[in-house]
């Protein structure tokens, strides 16, 4: 679902959290009028302000929040207003100290970060939906209040908890899923080692162990988990859409780095999907490649409609190992590269850098140097873009290309014991978008049994868990004459994580007509030559076509000779992990999908339209000198009417409303 905080916030949104308990109140005036100067819209307010706002159990103190709702708003500054249910005060961990969160190894992980619960805490849910009542029921009408910001990135920190009270609610899990033992000990493959559950009350979490467990019982503990932290979430909508009705509700996802959540099944429960990115400053794949798949990957989640940038940074975090600051120019293009791809804004954390705390070196959109600075200039010149940019707002991204995602299938290719360590699930899936982002072909990402059918070319880079809808999704679009490229160790087990039958890859050989019999992962740092003159590594697969054609073979490794990549009609088969390069060509090809606009090689560009109406081409330029690109159009952000080529600053950013 993808709701707009539009009409509450005109245009799109730029602002970013606002965490006032850091501060004193005589701050409060100064930090709304330099908001109006950098042209913020909206904040979101409180989201670590539990203790704050309930000092102690029930004792609730709301009367500083009513005069900074007030100030905001007159301010002309919106409220996006959380639920600040994210980090539960000391005095609640004291009073239930079951509600704390225990590890795998039995240790119950104390209070003092943040996130310290456990899931399946009922007396954490009765406390934060106290907290939530009263708030919705105090703000409702305020004017300033434009969305609820429930919670903060679920999952964050506490993604698995492996205490009695989640042991019981797993089990009660499992009962529903499973009805019965017997159903419990066949989906679990239990007739081995001994597994064999004969009583509920043996059935466990996946604690520590003296080897590995089971793989389905780590595969559902995860399900489960996620679950349980959306039966959370779906608690306080519900009580936000009781009280406050028709107010829209986000919660920050992470989509581009959280793994241990379902998305696609939490996107179906969220009024308005938002998302929180940072940038990794020292990963091999470029910062705006990592910026793009963040953005494609929340709009997927949004089923390709709106979508809204909760938190980004201005310049340098805090918990990398070396937190380097933004060169120049670096914000503008990451923030317009979200909106770029379909953010109705730009937000951050946070709005004013802490003094204080774990946070005091993350930067701010108002520095630690205060105004004097590169980064408070550029913060000022982004609102300004922003606001030009608005009648943006609503158009789509239209993209020709799907590539498939799928949670249950990365965990169950994680789990241990696995043929290799080195060929990763969602990894892989971030490989091949950033494949096609060098290829400059928009992608949007889908879950396998969405609707395919108004992509040109669906890609699977990583499918080994293959549910039975998912076969079937994906049948009946190669069927009605799709393009779908795989990669290898795809469709090999059902939704229990378990063989399907020969030939392999079960779910697939028929479609891909190709057999593989055997696995050979490649020894660490190996590589192999194919025939067409690529490179491979990580992974080759012994693979005969049955109806295939065979596009190329190996000329060395352990199954030199052997088919590396097939076709059988529009259906291709990567039995290997081509290098960077190779998969970028392939993919280039193979998809046959057009490119979003010729450009030099230093330029990004991403288009947006209006159904029916203007279309708008982002040109990114991430190379220090200008670029000229073959585009017509005006310069939303300069006013300049580009009836040549265009030209776009180095490291500059724009964003032509086409002629
Ligand atoms: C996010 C979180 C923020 C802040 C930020 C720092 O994960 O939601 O509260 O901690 O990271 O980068
Ligand atoms: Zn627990």
């Amino acid at each position: 679902m993808s709701e707009r905080l539009a009409p509450r916030v005109k245009g799109l949104s730029y602002g970013g959290d606002y965490n006032p308990e850091q501060w004193p109140e005589s701050v409060w005036a100064e930090d709304v009028a330099l908001m109006r100067e950098a042209g913020v819209t909206v904040v979101s307010l409180g989201i670590f302000a539990w203790a704050w706002l309930e000092p102690a159990d029930g004792r609730y103190e709301f009367d500083r929040l009513d005069r900074l709702m007030d100030i905001l708003h007159a301010g002309g500054v919106a409220v996006d207003l959380a639920t600040a249910t994210a980090s539960p005060p000391a005095w609640f961990s004291v009073a239930h100290p079951e509600s704390l969160p225990v590890d795998p190894d039995g240790r119950t992980l104390t209070y003092g970060s943040r996130q310290a619960f456990c899931p399946s805490s009922p007396a954490y849910r009765r406390k934060a939906l106290d907290l939530v009542e009263r708030l919705a029921e105090r703000y409702r009408e305020h004017p300033a209040l434009a969305m609820w910001h429930v919670h903060n990135e679920y999952a964050c920190h506490n993604a698995h908890c492996y205490c009695e009270i989640s042991a019981d609610a797993f089990r009660a899990w499992l009962q529903a899923r499973y009805t019965d033992l017997d159903g419990l000990n066949a989906a679990w493959g239990t007739a081995f080692w001994s597994q064999t559950y004969t009583d509920w009350a043996q059935v466990q979490p996946p604690r520590a162990t003296v080897t590995s467990s089971n793989p389905t019982q780590l595969l559902d503990f995860r399900r489960f988990s996620s679950d349980a932290h959306l039966a959370n979430f779906t608690a306080e909508r519900d009580v936000l859409t009781r009280v406050s009705p028709g107010v829209p509700i986000t919660t920050n996802l992470m989509a581009a780095s959280c793994y241990a959540l379902d998305y696609w099944q939490w996107a179906r429960e969220l009024p308005v999907i938002s998302n929180d990115h940072y940038v990794l400053a020292e990963a091999p794949t470029p910062p705006a490649a990592q910026t793009a798949y963040a953005a494609d990957a929340t709009r997927g989640l949004a089923g390709g409609g709106s979508w809204l940038l909760m938190e980004h940074s201005t310049s340098a975090v805090n918990w990398q190992p070396r937190n380097l600051a933004k060169a120049p120019g670096a914000l503008l293009r990451e923030s317009l590269g979200h909106v770029a791809r379909g953010s109705e804004g730009a937000m951050f954390f946070q709005w004013r850098a802490s003094r204080a705390g774990s946070e005091k070196w993350h930067s701010a959109m108002l520095p630690h140097a205060g105004t004097a600075s590169k980064v408070w200039r550029e913060v000022v010149a982004l609102g300004g873009a922003l606001r030009r940019l608005a009648e943006v707002e609503g158009a789509r991204v239209v993209a020709h290309v799907a590539i498939l995602l799928d949670y249950p299938s990365g965990w169950a290719q994680e789990a241990p014991n696995q043929p290799s360590t080195d060929l990763g699930a969602f990894d892989e899936i971030k490989r091949w978008h950033a494949a096609l982002w060098r290829a400059g072909i928009a992608a949007d990402l889908v879950h396998p049994a969405a609707d395919l059918s108004r992509y040109v070319a669906v890609l699977a880079p990583s499918l080994y868990l293959a549910d039975d809808d998912a076969i079937a999704n994906i049948t009946d679009y190669t069927a009605s004459g799709g393009t779908l490229i795989m990669g290898p160790y795809s469709g090999l087990v059902d939704r229990n994580d378990h063989l399907r039958t020969a030939p392999l890859p079960g779910a697939f050989h028929k479609l891909l007509g190709v057999r593989v019999e055997e696995l050979f992962p490649l020894p660490e740092a190996a590589s192999v030559a194919l025939d067409d003159g690529s490179t491979a590594a990580v992974w080759t697969e012994q693979l005969s076509v049955t109806e295939a054609t065979v596009l190329a073979s190996y000329l060395d490794g352990p199954v030199a000779g052997e088919p590396a990549i097939t076709r059988f009609g529009e259906t291709w088969y990567l039995g290997t992990r081509l290098s960077d390069d190779a998969l970028t060509a392939l993919l280039a090809s193979a998809t046959g999908a057009p490119v979003t606009h010729r450009v030099p090689a230093q330029v990004e560009a991403v288009r947006r339209r209006h159904d029916g109406g203007n279309s708008y081409l982002f040109l990114l330029n991430h190379g220090d000198g200008p670029a000229v690109v073959d585009a017509r159009g005006t310069d939303l952000l300069t006013g300049t009417a580009w009836t040549g080529p265009a030209e776009v600053p180095g490291r500059g950013v724009v964003v032509l409303r086409e002629a």
